[in-house]
This record gives C-alpha cells, sequence and structure tokens, in this order.
C-alpha cells in the first residue's frame, strides 16, 4: 500500500485591494448577479460571473424549482449561458459569490460537486485552466484552476478504452 497526498494552493486575500483591478471587476460582476437570483426556497442567492477569453463578462444567478432538483447553481446558470451565446470561446476565470438567509454577503460558499464537474469539462475542453474567485464575507479565495477543486477527476479521459 502506497499512500498518496494531494495538496491544492489557495490565495487567500483578506485585503481586496491586493487583487487586480480585473479580477476586482469580476467579483462586482457576482455580486450584482446575486441580487438577481431567484431563491425563493433557499433564501441562499448566489451570483457567478465568468470572464470569457474575448473578454466579455457572462453573469448568471440560481435558479430554484419549487421540485428542487430541477433548479440550477449560479455557476452553471453562467456557464451553460456562456457556452451556448460563446461556445468557441474559453472561460478564463470564474467569481462566485451568496448573499445568505438575512441579506448578508455569505461566510462561506465553494461550488458543489456538480458545478465542479461542469467547471471542469470547460476547463479541458478548452485546455485552458479557469482561475476559481471565492467571495466570502472576510476573505477572497482564489484558485489557479478547477482541476484544484476535482482531485481524482472523472472526465472524458476516463471514456477512452485504452
Ligand atoms: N448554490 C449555488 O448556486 N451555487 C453553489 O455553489 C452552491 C449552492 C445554490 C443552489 C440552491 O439554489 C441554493 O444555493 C442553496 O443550496
Amino acid at each position: 500500500m502506497e499512500k498518496k497526498e494531494i495538496k491544492i494552493t489557495v490565495a487567500r486575500y483578506t485585503d481586496l485591494t491586493e487583487l487586480a483591478e480585473a479580477d476586482l471587476q469580476l467579483i462586482e460582476a457576482a455580486r450584482e448577479m446575486a441580487k438577481k437570483a431567484y431563491a425563493p426556497y433557499s433564501g441562499f442567492k448566489v451570483g457567478a460571473a465568468l470572464r470569457l477569453a474575448n473578454g466579455t463578462i457572462v453573469g448568471g444567478s440560481n435558479q430554484e424549482n419549487a421540485s428542487s432538483p430541477v433548479g440550477s447553481c449560479a455557476e452553471r446558470t453562467a456557464l451553460f449561458w456562456a457556452g451556448a451565446n460563446f461556445p468557441d470561446t474559453a472561460p478564463l476565470s470564474i467569481a462566485v459569490t451568496a448573499i445568505d438567509q438575512s441579506g448578508v454577503h455569505a461566510a462561506c460558499l465553494s461550488p458543489c460537486g456538480l458545478c465542479r464537474q461542469s467547471l471542469l469539462e470547460a476547463e479541458m475542453r478548452f485546455k485552458q485552466p479557469i482561475r476559481v474567485l471565492l467571495d466570502t464575507r472576510e476573505h477572497v479565495d482564489v484558485l489557479d484552476d478547477v482541476k484544484s477543486l476535482v482531485p481524482l477527476s472523472f472526465d472524458g479521459n476516463s471514456l477512452i478504452s485504452g
């Protein structure tokens, strides 16, 4: 038996002025999107904003449904809109933020498994790392790629029989 350690690196910004202007702009876009979420059941409003390789910023918010599995997270709303409207353009970064039940900027947030898998597909499809910016009450966490969020991932390579 051999144990393997998988490490990820997260850059934590408690002072947001240390972030690049483009990243601050993306976070601001995600915050605006969160205000537009349709989340009557959870009261947890999430906003996501993707910066594409052509400079376009595409946003999304969570869209809930009385039949809960039918709803979509903010990340996938944004990602699929980008895929539908800019099918040949790679996403370079995604910012995600949330407003909790009391209307306050949420203390912690990280994409769910479905969103991680969806983002991983885009990252692999375009062979281009997607930076992930997680905007929470106390800080912004930045990861250099989605792969970091999906260790031991299942992806298209798994389907190629060898
Ligand atoms: N949600 C997102 O939109 N993104 C995440 O990363 C986590 C969860 C949504 C789904 C649901 O509408 C609400 O937050 C509560 O789970």
